[in-house]
């Protein structure tokens, strides 16, 4: 009885903790798409990374073969000709994620904003 209850509070513990380990590419895609609306990516490149006039669409990148996952990453630590660098207000694990989103297969709908505003502005660099 009380090597069942032991076992099973392990079982817990293990499943509890398992999330953290094993986070899989979807749920990396999903806060990736909250961190594109969020940090200000989709202030130029759109909701959704449809593309406006201060930013090129993101749509088509995961069978670019101009941009692999590095050259994404880099984009977004370095910024480019206008995009500003990110590498002060986004850690690695973020980083990880928006690129996560901007690969995946069928890119996810972030969840709704927690204050309910709309695309904020990118910091100021
Ligand atoms: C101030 C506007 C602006 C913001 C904010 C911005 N970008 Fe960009 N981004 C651009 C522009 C303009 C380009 C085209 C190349 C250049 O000028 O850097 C670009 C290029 C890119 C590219 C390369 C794709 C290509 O075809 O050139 C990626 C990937 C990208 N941005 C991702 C992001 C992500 C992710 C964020 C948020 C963390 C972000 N951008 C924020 C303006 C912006």
């Amino acid at each position: 009885m009380a090597l069942s209850r032991l076992l099973l509070s392990s079982l817990v513990l293990a499943s509890l903790s398992l999330p953290a380990l094993a986070a899989s590419s979807k749920d990396d895609a999903l806060a990736g798409a909250a961190l594109f609306r969020d940090k200000g990516c989709a202030y130029c490149h759109g909701a959704g990374a449809i593309g406006t006039p201060k930013g090129p669409a993101l749509t088509t990148l995961r069978t670019d073969k101009d941009w692999p996952p590095q050259k994404i990453t880099d984009q977004i630590l370095n910024g480019g000709k206008k995009m500003p660098p990110f590498r002060e207000s986004l850690t690695d694990a973020e980083i990880a994620q928006l690129v996560a989103y901007l690969r995946a297969a069928k890119r996810p709908e972030p969840p709704p904003p927690a204050g309910g505003a709309a695309a904020p502005a990118p910091p100021q660099n």
